[in-house]
């Protein structure tokens, strides 16, 4: 018996030396079957328990089952520590300083369309225009016939089309088949609204041409609604969008939407209407298209013209973002190129 029993402490003071030797957990592993896995030498050691008396077995096993809880408890102390001491180095290695400055997250910022519209919008929305919102994709009646284009009127070819597979139904060609809509939803209410939006045009695309692009139309219905109006807002709108001091000019047009219809310009603001390539050497731009309502469009509306009258005007968004952002070229807008964007205010 007492050469077991020496044989069991001999096997725990090596196996705490063998333990104390571990650096890392995959040590600490090896280390538990080598000594108290099941084919580890504990199991091995008690394995000539059965030779022995019958009376001394217990005292044996307890002494054995004594040494197996005190290796476990050992084990499970030395691989806190290797954990612990892993974590730090670890920890030390990735280590954050934190007296580095900051990263700075990529913040994103408006497209110019967007910035444009919107202070077109708010300044509008000062003079009294809600925002009317109608949508894209549109009847033919309301893009052209309630806009008194008969079918076949040569008018229409001002605005090549984009058709599709639903008879009648079509990629709105600009924002005034809104007028109709905001017409039948107000009337004989008196209105004023302004209407943002996409418009689609199957153009050559060019320096100042897309074939999609925005525009804000512009509605005032009411019972002494004068052309003066017309020209009172569109000048105040060009002051608070260009800058005091402003001149426009009105030169007669021609929209089977408007009567008197007009295009209206600004004077050039960027070369101070001297002449250059911008407004090519006129020293006017243009910007909109405009006139009173026309009495069959009013009609359309559900407006008696013989009491009511309005103006409507619609303008492009990107010609203007052009024009106040200095950008030379349409094309940049809907490119995708994050260059542009972050380039432009
Ligand atoms: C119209 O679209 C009329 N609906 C405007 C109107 C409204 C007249 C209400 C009277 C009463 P026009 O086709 O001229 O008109 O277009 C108006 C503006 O939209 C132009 O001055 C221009 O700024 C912009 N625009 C037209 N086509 C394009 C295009 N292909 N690319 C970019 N902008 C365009």
């Amino acid at each position: 018996m007492s050469d077991l029993v020496a044989q069991l402490n001999e096997l725990h003071k090596s196996a705490l030396d063998a333990l104390a030797r571990a650096t890392t957990t995959e040590e600490t592993k090896a280390w538990h079957a080598d000594f108290l896995g099941r084919k580890g030498r504990l199991t091995d050691l008690l394995g000539g328990l059965g030779q022995l008396p019958k009376e001394q077995r217990p005292l044996v096993g307890k002494s054995a089952n004594e040494i197996k809880v005190a290796l476990e408890a050992a084990l499970q102390e030395r691989q806190e520590a290797i954990a612990q001491d892993e974590m730090s180095r670890a920890l030390s290695a990735e280590g954050v300083d934190v007296t580095l400055p900051g990263r700075r997250p990529i913040v994103g910022k408006y497209h110019p369309t967007t910035t444009t519209m919107r202070e077109i919008v708010d300044i509008f929305n000062l003079m009294g225009f809600q925002v009317y919102d109608a949508p894209e994709v549109e009847t033919d009646e309301n893009n052209f016939e309630l806009l008194n284009f008969p079918p076949d009127h040569p008018a229409r070819e001002m605005q090549d089309t984009f058709f599709t597979t639903s008879p009648d139904v079509i990629l709105r060609t600009h924002t005034s088949p809104g007028q109709i809509r905001a017409m039948r939803e107000f009337a004989p209410q008196p209105i004023r609204v302004i209407l943002p939006g996409k418009c689609y045009r199957n153009e050559d695309v060019t320096a100042r041409h897309e074939m999609m692009f925005y525009q804000v139309e512009g509605l005032a219905i009411g019972r002494n609604v004068a052309f003066s109006d017309l020209k009172g807002v569109l000048l105040n709108f060009f002051n608070q969008m260009y800058g005091e001091g402003r001149k426009i000019r009105f030169r007669k047009s021609y929209f089977p939407f408007t009567e008197p219809s007009v295009e209206v310009d600004v004077d050039c603001i960027l070369c101070g209407a001297q002449g250059c390539r911008m407004c090519k050497y006129s020293g006017w731009l243009e910007i909109l298209g405009a006139g009173m309502v026309h009495p069959v469009v009013l009609k359309n509306g559900g407006y008696d013209p013989a009491e009511f009258s309005g103006f409507a005007f619609g303008m492009g968004i990107e010609r203007q973002a052009i024009l106040k952002r200095g950008i030379d070229d349409i094309r940049y807008f809907y490119d995708n190129d994050v260059r542009f964007l972050e380039r432009v205010a």
